[in-house]
């Protein structure tokens, strides 16, 4: 077997998607594969091939993404798949090097991705970094406790979803800076969001949505499905499927849910990802009717330990060395010099004795600001020097609101 890894061309893109769907066993519609083939950068979009044949693909999508301070370029890694008569000769490795060296060579400091499943990429030094919840909330158990928010000047209208289009990309263009894990939309990406064929639909007919608006214009939206059905007994047991609730201020927020909830026919909501600090968690009288689940969403890779580290703001002063261990990009695997405080941010290579040793995928776990590097010193990953480093390190780089991306790349 003689493999060789490029880029692919346009003409070899049927047989790149072709790959990758026998690859995740899955046959996607026509219309989806032209969404997916317009959201895909070519020159950033590998094959690897056996002799002609290929057998092997990863993309990346140049993504602009917030991080604790603001957007970042961000490399968004998709479409990881090896043809199953190839599976576990080493070609999931060579696609994930060759990748990350080429984000290197770029300049992109840091790469994300939805992982398949959780085992695969740490050994590539991702880390989970964010994480969603999925909320079955039944509506006769849904009253909000009286603190909840509420603000007479706002009203819902209900609209189409296709004609309401530039309305959802003005609030997201404003919510997507506020939380890390947020990446700015492409047209084709909304596309993604807003096909409505039926095999877009998983039985539960078409997309419907509410805008909370006042005189000002728009404040939020929520978009979502209804599967309406009726028991034996002739009672209503509809599911609405929530798909996005974007508001801007905590009214519109409340005033959305409210509504999403107060769906006549409806027994009960389904929201299958929602940040893990989601504000429903506090504006429900009885929050263990969330009957919530827990589940990664974010894997965050830091390519590069100096750009990365500058790149994102921190919410406390810092100053530690750390030493990184990283044997897929060697350029990391040294010991940094950390210097931190709420303004700005210093990493550079440094000699001095380490304070914390960690593999790198610690800090692609912390990075987003999620995950609190205490239970990781517990569980042995990380090794602590002088002590009170960790925690220095940890609340400095903690960040509010929790990370979360919340649209599948
Ligand atoms: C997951 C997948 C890409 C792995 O490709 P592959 O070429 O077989 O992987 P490699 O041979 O390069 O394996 C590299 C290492 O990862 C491990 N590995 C591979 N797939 C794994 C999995 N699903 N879970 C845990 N470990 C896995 C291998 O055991 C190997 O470990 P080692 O270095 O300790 O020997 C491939 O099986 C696949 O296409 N699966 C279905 C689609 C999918 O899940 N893609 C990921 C999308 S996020």
């Amino acid at each position: 077997m003689t493999l060789s890894l490029r880029p692919i061309g346009e003409a070899e893109w049927s047989a790149w998607n072709t790959v990758d769907e026998e690859a995740f066993g899955t046959a996607t519609p026509e219309h989806r594969q032209e969404i997916f083939r317009r959201n895909i950068e070519f020159d950033r979009s590998l094959g690897v091939f056996d002799g002609d044949l290929l057998v092997g693909t990863a993309a990346t999508y140049s993504f602009s993404m917030t991080v604790p301070g603001g957007p970042i370029p961000v490399g968004g890694v998709t479409a990881v798949g090896v043809l199953p008569s190839h599976r576990r000769r080493g070609i999931l490795s060579s696609l994930m090097t060759r990748q990350l060296s080429d984000l290197h060579e770029r300049g992109e400091a840091v790469a994300a991705l939805y992982a398949a499943e959780a085992a695969i990429y740490g050994r590539y030094g991702y880390g989970r970094a964010a994480d969603c919840m999925v909320f079955r909330i039944p509506t006769a158990n849904a009253a909000f406790t009286r603190h909840a928010p509420a603000d007479p000047a706002l009203r819902l209208r209900v609209v189409r979803p296709a004609e309401a289009r530039s309305t959802f990309e003005k609030i997201y263009e404003s919510v997507f800076e506020r939380r890390p894990g947020l990446y700015a939309r492409t047209p084709a990406r909304w596309d993604g969001v807003l096909t409505d064929q039926e095999s877009d639909q998983g039985g539960a007919g078409p997309l419907r949505a509410v805008v909370a608006e006042d005189d000002g214009g728009p404040r939020g939206y929520a978009l979502f499905r209804i599967k309406a059905s009726f028991d034996d007994h002739d009672l209503p047991t509809g599911e609405l499927r929530l798909k996005e609730l974007f508001g801007l201020d905590p009214a519109a927020y409340a005033l959305l849910w409210r509504h999403v909830l107060d769906r006549d026919l409806v027994s009960h909501v389904l929201a299958q990802s929602r940040p893990s600090d989601d504000p429903l968690i506090h504006l429900l009288a009885e929050p263990r009717h969330l009957h919530a689940l827990w589940l990664d969403d974010l894997w965050v890779r830091v390519v590069d330990v100096d750009r990365a580290l500058t790149a994102r703001r921190y919410s406390a002063p810092v100053d530690v060395v750390i030493e990184v261990e990283d044997t897929v990009c060697p350029w990391n695997a040294r010991r940094w010099r950390l210097t931190a405080d709420t303004s700005g941010a210093r990493c550079a290579p440094c000699d001095d004795p380490a304070d914390l040793t960690l593999p790198v995928s610690v800090l692609g776990a912390a990075y987003l600001g999620g995950r609190p590097l205490a239970a990781l010193l517990a569980a042995g990953v990380v090794r602590e020097s002088r002590a009170g480093a960790l925690r220095e390190l940890s609340t400095a780089m903690s960040w509010d609101p929790a990370p979360w991306a919340g649209l599948v790349f």
